[in-house]
């Protein structure tokens, strides 16, 4: 694997002369910010040796350079989800690559299910901690030194100053992100299991991408969307469609927060 990522990076680093200091992976409906993206360079995953790719038609997948906000960055524009049937070894050497880009910090953003009845949809929750209900782990396999140890600590998974300094512009819910497998949504009694384990959202992504990233050193800031009620909360069934309206509905509030989150890094 260590010979692939750096066959990977070279390629790279051949076509974009582009350090970045941020990576962003961006959820549903917030894909369109890798479009406000400056001087941008883009290099589709299909065409990177060793690079994941979907392909399934429509599904776009490149990596987009420029600036935004004013920093460094590089946009993961397509994400791969566990649910797919992408190891989760995939995801991480997709971040390993970042990594060796030179990405220090990542933005990810998520659609999620409202576990805890404060939240509504449309709401966007900073992540404070997770759990990792995939019971998958990035890490599991040999391990690679240069990028982290063996047992890497878990205790901080967020970059709590970085959260507080986003904090100051927007007064944002903070919780708890549940991590499943998919691409079933729960049932009731699964979320209500989820409330008592302390869950305030769910979704299907993020996790693998967090615990790869936190190894090698990369700081967090996690966004999700709250798409809809998870199930059981109200008495009506729940649909992908609802989830990408709600995404689309948000876009706008969803993409300043970025932006300042980029601006705060
Ligand atoms: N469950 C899991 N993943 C999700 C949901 C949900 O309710 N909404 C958006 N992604």
């Amino acid at each position: 694997m260590k010979e692939k990522i750096l066959q990977t990076v070279e390629y790279i680093r051949a076509k974009v002369d582009f350090k970045p200091d941020i990576g962003l992976i961006l959820g549903s409906g917030l894909g369109f910010l890798a479009d406000k993206i400056e001087d941008s360079n883009e290099i589709a995953y299909e065409e990177i040796p060793n690079f994941p790719h979907s392909t399934v038609a429509g599904h776009e997948g490149k990596l987009v350079f420029g600036k935004l906000s004013g920093k460094r960055v590089v946009v993961l524009k397509g994400r791969f989800h566990l649910y797919e049937g992408w190891s989760p070894e995939v995801i991480k050497f997709v971040i390993y690559v970042l990594n060796k880009l030179g990405v220090k910090k990542l933005i990810i953003t998520n659609a999620a299910g409202g576990i805890n009845k404060l939240l509504k949809p449309g709401d966007i929750v900073l992540v404070k901690d997770i759990i990792n209900f995939q019971f998958k782990n990035p890490l599991r396999g040999p391990n690679y030194e240069e990028f982290g140890p063996r047992f890497p600590d878990m205790s901080t998974i967020l970059d709590k100053e970085w959260t507080e300094r986003l904090k100051e512009s927007f007064d944002l819910p903070q919780g708890v992100y549940m991590a499943v497998l998919g691409p079933s949504y729960e049932t009731p009694a699964e979320i209500r299991a989820f409330r008592k384990l302390g869950a305030d959202v769910v979704g299907m992504s993020t996790v693998p991408e967090i615990i790869a990233a936190k190894h090698c050193g990369i700081d967090c800031l996690v966004l999700s969307c709250v798409t809809n009620m998870a199930a059981g909360v109200l008495d009506q069934p729940l649909s992908h469609k609802e989830v990408v309206e709600v995404a689309n509905r948000v876009k706008d509030k969803f993409s300043k927060i970025v932006l300042k989150s980029l601006e705060v890094a």
